[in-house]
């Protein structure tokens, strides 16, 4: 990249987030985004901005206009384990608004600038769960699904101004949500691993890498993509 850009991650507390912060960190102004104030405080980022984005996106959407954000990673995510009669209203909503509806304002507040500069990169993280489905994670799948409609329609949207829009699905990380998901399953850490073609869980780091690639300039093509990160789980059996 020729001139330092305004980077925001959001859910970079901890995970796959806080990794693509560590990957990016020399790119350009880092912003941060998450609940966990005292974990954010302590990150080093250019500045932070606390948000609960099951409940509202308002503070966050101020906070991309202010600082005029060029590359958009739309990371915060929530995982939820149960049978489709078992969800309550709540649950719903709450899965919903924190891992497709907030990408979509927060993408409509970041395009702004981008179109003025005629740059911008946005990436979603979405997961192997929306391009496979996965029994009992309904919820979770059908919102992630939804990233990749809404990634390959902005592409088109706005190819003319030099902005690509990708989303990234991996399989299974070790993250706290990771390790969450299989506790609530009815698998062991092992049983998963088996099923996982290279016998290993995809480390936060890997999508980290693959996001300084779609950001760089060799990546400008790469656009309305969705990419499986997932060491083989989504080829077959
Ligand atoms: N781990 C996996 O196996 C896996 C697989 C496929 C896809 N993914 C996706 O990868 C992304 C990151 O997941 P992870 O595994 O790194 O999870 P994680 O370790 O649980 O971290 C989740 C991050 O998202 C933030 N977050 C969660 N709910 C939020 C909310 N309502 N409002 C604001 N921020 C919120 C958290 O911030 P606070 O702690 O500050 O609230 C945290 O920084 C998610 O979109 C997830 O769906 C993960």
């Amino acid at each position: 990249m020729n001139n330092k850009k305004n980077i925001l991650v959001t859910g970079a507390s901890r995970g796959i987030g806080n990794a693509i912060f560590n990957e990016l960190h020399d790119l350009g102004e880092i912003y941060v985004s998450g609940r966990d104030e005292n974990t954010l405080k302590t990150l080093g980022a250019k500045d932070f901005c606390v948000c609960d984005l099951s409940k509202n996106t308002d503070t966050l959407e101020k906070f991309i206009l202010d600082k005029k954000i060029d590359i958009l990673i739309n990371n915060a995510g929530e995982y939820i384990y149960g049978g489709i009669e078992a969800m309550s209203e709540t649950q719903i909503q709450s899965i919903f608004s924190t891992n497709l509806i907030s990408p979509v304002k927060l993408i409509s507040k970041a395009v702004t600038n981008m179109k003025e500069n005629k740059f911008g990169r946005i990436i979603n993280i979405g997961s192997i769960s929306g391009v496979m489905g996965e029994a009992y994670a309904s919820l979770y799948s059908s919102s992630k699904a939804g990233l990749i409609g809404l990634t390959k329609a902005l592409a088109l949207e706005l190819a003319e101004f030099n902005i690509t829009v990708n989303t990234i699905n991996p399989g299974w990380v070790e993250t706290g949500l990771g390790l969450e998901s299989i506790e609530e399953s009815e698998f062991s850490k092992e049983e998963i691993i088996d099923t996982i073609p290279q016998k290993r869980f995809v480390k936060p780091v890997e999508v980290a890498k693959l996001c300084r690639y779609l950001i760089s300039e060799d990546a400008k093509g790469v656009t309305g993509q969705s990419i499986n990160i997932c060491a083989g789980l989504s080829v077959g059996i």
